[in-house]
């Protein structure tokens, strides 16, 4: 049986649960949400604050880039400090821990850089400005961006976000490799902040080797991979 709406009691704030357990349960989850089923993410609220903790010894011990090695293709998926606010925690640090701003702009990433080179970056819809501000940090000039339109819609206060944004930057001069590519895909939401195979083909198909994913969670063909989970 897969429900439309799944409804839990957020009446109590503070419940703190071991982040495996949540993992574990949000996978159970899924099996009964239908394709139209708000997804879990609106509606669930736990707190951890251990993930703090982590985040900023992560920030301290954080495996810094090979820099012998110039790509010509640099894609990041950073884990901007979307969370909610007061004890009640509803955003990505459930699931990883996050990075303030100036620490992402900080990573070392225009040594990585070709002279000719090219960067997606995915940013978070709050999180825009800063993504054209990190990315211009980082040696890039922004000149476009690439969309994800998802299968069903998730938090938001105004609009209930069904799209993320890649944005796409320069240095110096490629030519894409194809250029009948559209600049949207269709793809369906599955775990927390993965990004869909589809996007992946997309970017495979347009760029350069040799190429990086900065924030990876699995390595993958091609590509090199920097990230705590890959
Ligand atoms: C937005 S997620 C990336 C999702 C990935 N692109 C995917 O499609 O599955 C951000 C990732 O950055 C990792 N991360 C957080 N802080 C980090 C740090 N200081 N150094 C390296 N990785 C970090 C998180 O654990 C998480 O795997």
């Amino acid at each position: 049986m897969r429900y439309n709406v799944l409804l839990t009691d957020n009446s109590k704030e503070g419940i703190v649960i071991n982040a495996d357990t949540l993992r574990e349960f949000f996978i159970e989850l899924d099996n009964f949400m239908s394709s139209n089923c708000y997804y879990w993410d609106d509606i669930l609220s736990i707190k951890d604050d251990r993930n703090e903790e982590v985040a900023s010894d992560l920030i301290k011990n954080t495996t810094p880039f090979d820099t012998t090695k110039k790509y010509k293709t640099i894609l990041a998926d950073p884990p901007w400090q979307e969370q909610g606010g007061g004890k009640i925690k509803r955003g990505a640090d459930r699931h990883y821990p996050l990075m303030k701003t100036k620490d992402i702009k900080n990573l070392d990433v225009g040594s990585l850089a070709d002279d000719n080179c090219w960067l997606y970056l995915w940013v978070t819809n709050n999180f825009l400005k800063d993504g054209l501000e990190v990315m211009e940090h980082w040696g890039f000039r922004y000149v476009t961006n690439f969309c994800w339109a998802k299968d069903r819609f998730g938090i938001g206060y105004y609009f209930r976000g069904q799209h993320e944004l890649c944005l796409f930057g320069v240095k110096g001069n490629l030519k894409p490799i194809h250029r009948n590519i559209p600049s949207l895909v269709y793809a369906k939401r599955t775990k927390h902040s993965k990004k869909p195979e589809e996007s992946f083909e997309v970017f495979d198909r347009m760029s350069h080797e040799p190429r990086i994913e900065l924030f990876a969670r699995n390595k993958r063909n091609g590509w090199d991979s920097w990230g705590n989970e890959v």
